[in-house]
């Protein structure tokens, strides 16, 4: 696959996607979504991959959907394309991604990082969801992932004033996992993606729905899946290997599996 959009690459087992449009800030197109497809459906077929990061350059991660693609649009064009029904490539994906953010990541680009398992922010990242400055609402996420993320009150300040948050807000109310220096940006988001693709793939993958579905599913319910797949964990050779190497102190050999 030529990639027009991306730049994708391969780093030990972490799968690496940045977002190549710096002219435009990133903006996300059909062709990037599309790209952002395959790069996803490659990796989650790839045994040896065990997360994913996805970054932009210093300046933005991404500054929404591209503007110039949607302004001729009718509600007939996007109703018929079901216009980014697949843009959600990191919520579909069964192994983690982790968005490592540095400048702008607005409307479709917040959208998009929100949609990952983490994000990881340099202290430079600005946040928004700047929609209704354009006369529309958000249609990726973000009045229902934000809202569930943060609570109502940031929520409706965000999506209603459409105004851009920094970093230090973003770690209080809970919508990014670590701010860093700009300049270790990469540094810590590869080092975290290592760590969990050091884990044993198949309970990252079974942790990874368990949490989504905490979204999803009413308490009694989440608690009852999550039982059932803590449950199957015991059939498994990870539970097995994992237990024994910790009563024989030693590293667990997860890759050996
Ligand atoms: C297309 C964009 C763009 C976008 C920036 N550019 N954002 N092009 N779509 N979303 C382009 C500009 O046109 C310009 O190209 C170049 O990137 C640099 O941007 P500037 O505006 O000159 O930079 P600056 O003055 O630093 O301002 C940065 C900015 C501003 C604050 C991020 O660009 C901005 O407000 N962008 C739009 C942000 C936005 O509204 N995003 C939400 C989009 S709607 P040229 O060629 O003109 O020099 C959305 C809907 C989501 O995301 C629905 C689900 C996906």
């Amino acid at each position: 696959m030529t990639y027009e959009t991306l730049i994708v690459e391969t780093v030990g087992r972490v799968g690496l996607i940045r977002l190549n449009r710096p002219k435009a800030l990133n903006a996300l197109n059909s062709r990037l979504a599309e790209e952002l497809r395959q790069a996803f459906a490659q990796f989650d077929q790839d045994d040896d991959i065990g997360c994913v990061v996805i970054t932009g350059t210093d300046r933005a991660f991404a500054a929404g959907a591209d503007i110039k693609e949607m302004a001729p649009k009718s509600f007939i064009d996007t109703f018929k394309a079901n216009y980014m029904a697949n843009w959600d490539s990191p919520a579909r994906s069964r192994k983690p991604s982790i968005a490592a953010v540095a400048g702008f990541a607005l409307g479709g680009g917040c959208e998009l990082a929100m949609q990952c398992d983490l994000i990881i922010a340099a202290d430079n990242a600005k946040f928004g969801q700047p929609e209704i400055t354009l006369g529309i609402v958000p249609g990726l996420g973000g009045t229902q992932r934000l809202t569930r993320a943060l609570g109502k009150a940031k929520a409706m300040d965000l999506v209603l004033t459409g105004r851009m948050m920094d970093a230090v807000e973003a770690e209080r109310c809970g919508l990014v996992s670590r701010v860093v220096p700009l300049d270790k940006l990469m540094d810590e988001a590869m080092k975290a993606a290592e760590t969990i693709a050091s884990m044993w793939l198949p309970a990252v993958m079974t942790a990874k729905e368990l949490v989504q579905r905490a979204h999803e599913l009413p308490l009694a319910e989440g608690l009852r899946f999550e039982r059932r797949a803590f449950h199957a964990m015991f059939g498994t050779e990870g539970q097995r290997e994992g237990m024994a190497a910790f009563l024989e102190k030693r590293p667990p050999r997860f890759d050996e599996l």
